[in-house]
């Protein structure tokens, strides 16, 4: 049965949360009870932007900055990958100082690990994403973070939401997977526009998403602002299991960070899909897009997978993996 939008909103608005059981039999239908890790690399927090619910925007200036160099990103993507990861991230601000010639050289040192590589670095021309797609990179993470174009303007308010859009479909036609994804709890987020951002997930035909709850950052305008709800949050991750089936979805950090056991509630709600950071502690900590960020050993995850009936599954490539 396709849901319509009423029906999203309904569900949405409902206190009832039948939808996290109907997402988690669909999830195993169709991904299976394998948990894919991804090993994530934050190498820069410099970023040129200013999206008004991040830590890491511009005009920020209690962070201190960092950016890696290109032998201690390799660094760290080769231990993650003797840790048996195969699939690397590399993810930061928008930093302008990695040039798609750095970036292209960054990506083709981590291919020759032999690994998948995401990469999540904001807006790029369609030429920047083609180069890094000729370098190798197999997937690129770009949240549309809402689709409510008025709530996109005042929660960016120097960035173009139709450029953002385009370079999704820029992506996508590049042959990238293409992941996206949505913050769920911003200030004047309606139920409405998460039901839209859900279709609008559909409509990409988006290969993995993201959904984290909104957390205020203290150095942020929206300081004061009502933090995100964790069960919304992981609503609307199960909607978009129950729409588009067959895709990968995280149990994000900002879950975790909201609730002890959040990340396994999201894979018992339809998430397959978990990324540990293997970041080193001192620039994980700098990397603050929202405070209390939490941290999961790989161990500690296997023990709690264990105990929900799920394992790790170590698997390169292959269909959407
Ligand atoms: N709370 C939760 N998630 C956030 N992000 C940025 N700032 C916050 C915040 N304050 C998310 C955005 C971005 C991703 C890397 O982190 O959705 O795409």
């Amino acid at each position: 049965m396709m849901l319509s939008k009423k029906d999203i909103i309904d569900i949405l608005k409902s206190p009832d949360n039948a939808v996290f059981k109907e997402a988690d039999l669909i999830r195993k239908q169709f991904v299976g009870d394998g948990v894919h890790l991804r090993g994530l690399i934050e190498f820069s927090n410099i970023c040129k932007r200013g999206c008004l619910y991040c830590g890491l925007q511009s005009s920020n200036k209690s962070v201190k900055r960092y950016r890696l160099s290109k032998s201690e990103i390799l660094d760290i993507a080769k231990k993650g990958v003797d840790n048996g990861f195969k699939t690397i991230v590399l993810q930061s601000g928008e930093d302008d100082f990695f040039d798609t010639k750095l970036m292209c050289e960054i990506i083709s040192a981590i291919k020759e690990l032999g690994v998948a590589l995401t990469l999540s670095l904001g807006e790029k021309t369609l030429e920047e994403y083609k180069a890094y797609k000729d370098a190798g990179a197999d997937r690129y993470l770009l949240r549309i973070e809402t689709t409510d174009e008025n709530l996109y303007k005042q929660m960016h308010p120097y960035a173009d939401f139709q450029n953002r859009k385009k370079c999704l479909f820029n992506l996508k036609n590049l042959g990238f997977e293409t992941g996206t994804g949505c913050l769920a709890g911003l200030p004047n987020q309606t139920v409405e526009s998460l039901a839209d951002d859900i279709l609008f997930f559909k409509e990409v035909d988006a290969d993995m998403i993201g959904i984290g709850p909104f957390i205020p950052h203290p150095q942020t305008p929206l300081k004061d602002a009502a933090c995100g709800d964790l069960n919304l949050a992981i609503k609307v991750m199960a909607l978009t299991r129950i729409v588009l089936k067959d895709i990968n979805i995280p149990a994000t950090t900002a879950m975790e960070t909201l609730a002890p056991d959040g990340r396994l509630l999201a894979l018992q709600s339809g998430a397959n899909v978990v990324m540990p950071n293997l970041t080193d502690d001192y620039h994980r900590s700098l990397y603050e897009i929202y405070p209390n960020k939490a941290v999961t050993t790989r161990l500690d995850l296997e023990k709690k997978l264990k105990s929900i009936g799920r394992y790790i599954e170590l698997k390169t490539f292959g269909f959407r993996i």
